[in-house]
């Protein structure tokens, strides 16, 4: 018999951007009482764990992934009593929460720091990453930030330069000091006492850099578009070291119930894999983010199913994801009605989904007009800041028709512009629409939700005759349920299918326009537009 799958096994992961979710105090930046408000709406969504952004005291130089104190709450998002309350709440209502973890650096005003910088004997010297400058006096080596310019600034005091990948407020911590990793397991304990339910680990796969400090090659498939990506990252990134740092932590997870760790990866399959650890040991997923980055075409995706399915290793918990705080919306990288063919996809595949707040909508990018620009790379890097600036997936959510979308009081300024589409895509409106996106978001996670061979099932590749077309069945494993078809028309045009081996006809059980139902006749059908459907086989 197989083991009864764990909760971030089956369940679905809802992300909270707490600045953008529901302001509660009227100060234009959401907070921990407001997401409290709005906990029937997440409940409503047959969701299953809320992870949220950074909320710890950070003085928001990268919108608190800058963390000044590590077992704190930031006073812009409330107080420790608030944050046990919602705690509390979400477990009383059967959700789980998990918390960002940011261990890779702190904040410049982290104590840590202020000591490390104090002086070059201070005994926290070397917690973080300090060196020499080159022989002309400028950074040690051609190591650079995410965010623009050197990773390296010169600190005058002391007449060394630090290390950060990301802005410059953000120092690195130094993994190859033995007390480093102790502190953080530590912060991890304070948290995991309180009963968080897990961590979702930022950049996990940056914790340990080269100790020999080398020079990064060129990378000669760069796109000329964001000089980051000028350089192979093979001295900052994916570090063989880091593997022993994350088993440890995940020693940590272990001496508690049923908790969890997903760590923020951008790798290819065949290296993301090593973070599942060779005994299962690490990560208890590794981030999947291809759908993210791939190109959306029904073959393609088909593919990179197929070769992650194929790259798993036998065992482990497979997850997809569409969208998060530092990517553009889905609905606006392939469309708002191919938007629910995504959803489709995602709630179907195997493997534990993310959802990115808004999704459920449909909600798009917002328009920040520049002199509204405030992610730091964007402002660092005008030039490029329509592509890679991150405000524009970081709007309001959009709660109602009401000025400030229900976000923030009528009075307020929201710390970032809401979207121009407010007016019609929001939650009160879709509520009352049975066939909105909100409502087909509902539909598929309850599907999801009941159906084993949705949240645990095996996955199998199915040739539909149509290159827009991609196709895939759902079994359940131990035959307690019902299997499913699933067809999704990635293209906005009609498209015949014609699948001959499963059988003659079969019964709609989900479409996306939440209004096809009945019968079809596999041998020969017609796809709409953009759209999906769920069969019972
Ligand atoms: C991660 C976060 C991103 C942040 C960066 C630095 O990539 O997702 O928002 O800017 O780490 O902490």
């Amino acid at each position: 018999m197989t083991q009864q799958p764990l909760w971030w096994q089956k369940g679905i992961i809802y992300q909270i951007y707490p600045r953008s979710y529901q302001d509660s105090n009227n100060d234009g930046i959401g907070d921990l009482p407001g997401i409290r408000q709005r906990l029937d709406h997440l409940q409503s969504l047959n969701i299953d764990a809320i992870w949220l952004s950074p909320i710890y005291p950070s003085p928001m130089h990268d919108f608190g992934y800058d963390v000044a104190d590590y077992v704190g709450i930031n006073p812009l998002f409330g107080t420790m009593d608030d944050f046990d309350t919602l705690l509390a709440d979400v477990h009383a209502r059967g959700l789980k929460l998990i918390i960002d973890l940011v261990p890779n650096h702190t904040s410049d005003e982290h104590a840590w720091f202020q000591e490390s910088r104090s002086s070059r004997d201070n005994p926290k010297r070397d917690w973080y990453i300090w060196h020499d400058p080159a022989p002309d006096g400028g950074p040690p080596n051609n190591w650079r930030s995410f965010f623009g310019g050197p990773a390296w600034t010169f600190d005058k005091a002391t007449g060394q330069y630090y290390l950060h990948q990301f802005v410059t407020q953000q120092p690195e911590l130094n993994y190859r000091h033995p007390d480093v990793l102790p502190a953080m397991l530590d912060v991890m304990r304070f948290w995991l006492d309180k009963g968080v339910d897990g961590f979702r680990v930022d950049v996990i796969w940056l914790m340990i850099k080269d100790a020999q400090f080398r020079n990064e090659p060129p990378n000669p498939d760069w796109d000329g578009v964001d000089p980051f990506n000028s350089h192979r990252h093979i001295y900052t990134q994916n570090m063989p070291e880091v593997h022993d740092l994350i088993r440890q932590m995940r020693a940590v997870l272990d001496a508690y119930d049923e908790r969890m760790m997903v760590g923020e990866i951008y790798l290819p399959y065949d290296e993301l894999m090593a973070y599942y650890g060779p005994n299962f040991d690490e990560c208890h997923m590794p981030f999947n983010f291809h759908l993210i980055q791939a190109k959306w075409q029904a073959q393609n995706i088909r593919q990179l199913v197929n070769s992650y399915e194929a790259a798993l290793p036998a065992g482990a918990t497979p997850n997809w994801v569409l969208g998060n705080h530092d990517q553009h919306r889905i609905a606006t990288r392939v469309g708002v009605d191919q938007a629910r063919v995504a959803n489709m996809l995602l709630l179907t595949l195997r493997g534990t989904p993310t959802t990115y707040y808004g999704e459920e909508l449909g909600m798009v990018d917002g328009h920040i007009p520049p002199a509204f620009i405030q992610d730091p790379p964007a402002v660092n890097q005008p030039e490029i800041a329509h592509i890679i600036g991150r405000d524009p997936e970081r709007t309001p959510m959009q709660w109602d028709g009401s000025v400030n979308a229900g976000f923030s009081g009528e009075t307020a300024v929201p710390w970032l512009p809401v979207a121009d589409n407010y007016k019609t895509i929001n939650v009160a409106a879709q509520n009352e629409d049975l066939t909105s996106m909100l409502n087909f978001y509902r539909a598929l996670t309850q599907l999801r939700r009941d159906e084993p061979a949705l949240h645990v099932g095996s996955y199998q590749d199915v040739e539909a005759n149509n290159e827009n077309v991609l196709a895939y069945v759902r079994e359940s494993v131990e035959g307690n349920g019902r299997s499913f078809l699933i067809l999704l028309n990635f293209s906005g045009e009609p498209q015949q299918v014609n699948i001959k081996d499963l059988g003659t006809t079969t019964r709609i059980i989900l479409a996306t326009d939440m209004q096809r139902t009945g019968e079809l006749a596999l041998a020969n059908f017609t796809l709409a537009p953009n759209q999906g459907l769920i069969l019972q086989l």
